[in-house]
């Protein structure tokens, strides 16, 4: 596809995009969980990220809280190693991380000790007056999900939740969010005994993707896809995550969650509401989430011989990539050895609704897969008769647009050609769009970067609501 690219246009789009951001207010984040894993690896390295291209104000900072008894240098240690391995800009200068790394701060405490919150809270006032700045947070919860509810309810006892007096409190939480309905339901009880809906953050990584959020911008900036979005053109949609990796050493976490509630209850259905969302009233937090719940609302539960006839699930074998032998699920650090936990499931379902009666949506992920792939595939009906030659083996072939999520970004549509020569003889070819060449750029600026910013800034389009 000819994408128009920035030498066309005579200047950079992705650069541009950047300098139109706002800057947040001044603000602190305090993580909770701050030594595992997913501060190191995705959180810090993002905000790191994110002073290097200057969207932080100077006085953001970081205060980490978790029980290890670390002092404010060991935590800096370790988030070194952490943006040295996974940031966008891992070769900045000293400097940089010098003044980046003076603003991250340890406050060691338990998730259920009351005087520890008081003791935080305290030194995040102190901060703030010191730099003379206004205390507005975020509080980030990375840590693991059953301390979720203790971690709201002593922010609530030690009077860390309030708005008051011109400077804002926000919460972001990661997954999972409660194990099943009455869990979920009972941690938006708790949420919504300290903070208001307002200041509730949920997050899906997904939703900060750049192709995720193309999928909106292809929708609905181009005139000629709506038209084509239905049942009356589309056969099928099929949604896929695949993952060539296994699960590591999250076993802990993982063998409890399995790969419905890992990927499919948040990425898969986060990405489906979009494609399959009618157009908000206006681009904004609250009429977008409407449409997302309506398509929610529109697919209702399995039924007992809907799971038998409809889904499939697996897990994953031991075999050999490239030469080496990679263990199978059961021989995973810590998996019980008799585990049933699913690494693998695929599954039809559908919305039924107006626009999408009868449209199958085949949804699929796993672990260990051959290789790396998250993409939606539109798939369209075929035309009505075939009016050319058919060789044996050469059925109807239907048009396929492909949202390439990750990686080689981009979006490709395949339909037929004549083959050239005599006959009428068909053949599929491509017109493929490409993030990487029509934006001149290795690498998309990474899910967590925008959303963190985005709490910062309140702006809430990209987080769940409550009643997701
Ligand atoms: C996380 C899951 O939410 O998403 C992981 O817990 C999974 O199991 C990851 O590997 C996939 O994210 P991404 O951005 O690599 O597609």
């Amino acid at each position: 596809m000819a994408a128009s690219t920035s030498e066309d246009v005579g200047h950079n789009p992705l650069r541009e995009g950047l300098r139109m951001g706002r800057m947040p207010e001044p603000a602190a984040m305090v993580i909770f969980g701050a030594t595992g894993d997913l501060t190191a690896r995705k959180l810090v390295p993002a905000l790191y990220s994110l002073a290097c291209e200057n969207r932080l104000p100077t006085s953001f900072r970081v205060v980490g809280f978790a029980r290890k008894p670390w002092k404010h240098e060991d935590f800096r240690d370790a988030m070194r190693e952490g943006v040295e391995k996974f940031s966008r800009y891992p070769a900045e200068s000293e400097s940089l991380w010098k003044s980046f790394s003076s603003n991250l701060f340890y406050s060691p405490g338990n998730f259920g000790e009351t005087d520890d919150f008081r003791k935080l809270d305290k030194f995040l006032q102190e901060r703030a007056q010191a730099m003379g700045v206004p205390d507005n947070r975020v509080y980030y919860l990375a840590a693991p999900p059953q301390f979720f509810e203790s971690i709201v309810e002593n922010l609530g006892a030690a009077d860390m939740a309030r708005d008051q007096d011109g400077r804002w409190r926000r919460i972001v939480i990661e997954k999972p969010f409660g194990r099943d309905l009455d869990s979920a339901r009972a941690l938006n009880t708790t949420l919504h005994g300290v903070f208001e809906e307002s200041q509730i953050y949920r997050i899906d990584h997904y939703l900060g993707k750049e192709t995720v959020q193309n999928i909106l911008v292809f929708r609905f900036a181009n005139g000629m896809f709506e038209p084509i979005w239905n049942r009356q053109m589309v056969d099928h949609v099929q949604i896929t995550v695949a993952e060539s990796v296994g699960i590591g050493e999250r076993a802990g976490y993982y063998d409890n969650a399995g790969i419905i509630r890992d990927i499919f209850q948040n990425h898969i259905l986060q990405v489906l509401t979009l494609i399959a969302m009618e157009p908000p009233v206006a681009f904004e937090a609250n009429a977008i989430r409407d449409e997302k719940v309506k398509v929610l609302r529109s697919m209702h539960p399995f039924t007992t011989d809907q799971v038998k006839q409809d889904t499939v699930r697996a897990q994953y074998a031991s075999g050999v990539v490239d030469g080496i032998r990679i263990p199978g699920y059961l021989e995973e650090y810590n998996v019980p050895a008799d585990s049933k936990t699913s690494t693998y499931a695929a599954l039809k379902w559908s919305v039924d609704n107006w626009r999408w009666q009868g449209v199958p949506f085949y949804l699929r992920s796993g672990k260990r897969l051959v290789s790396r792939a998250t993409e939606v595939s539109i798939h369209f009906k075929c035309p009505p008769t075939m009016l050319f030659e058919q060789n044996h083996g050469d059925e109807m072939r239907a048009s396929i647009l492909t949202l390439r999520l990750q990686p080689d970004e981009g979006i490709a549509l395949r339909f037929d050609v004549k083959t050239p020569g005599q006959g009428l003889q068909r053949h599929p070819v491509m017109m493929d769009f490409r993030y990487g060449s029509s934006f001149g750029m290795a690498a998309l600026p990474e899910a967590y970067e925008r959303l963190l910013l985005d709490a910062m800034l309140g702006e809430a389009t990209l987080f769940a609501r409550s009643d997701e």
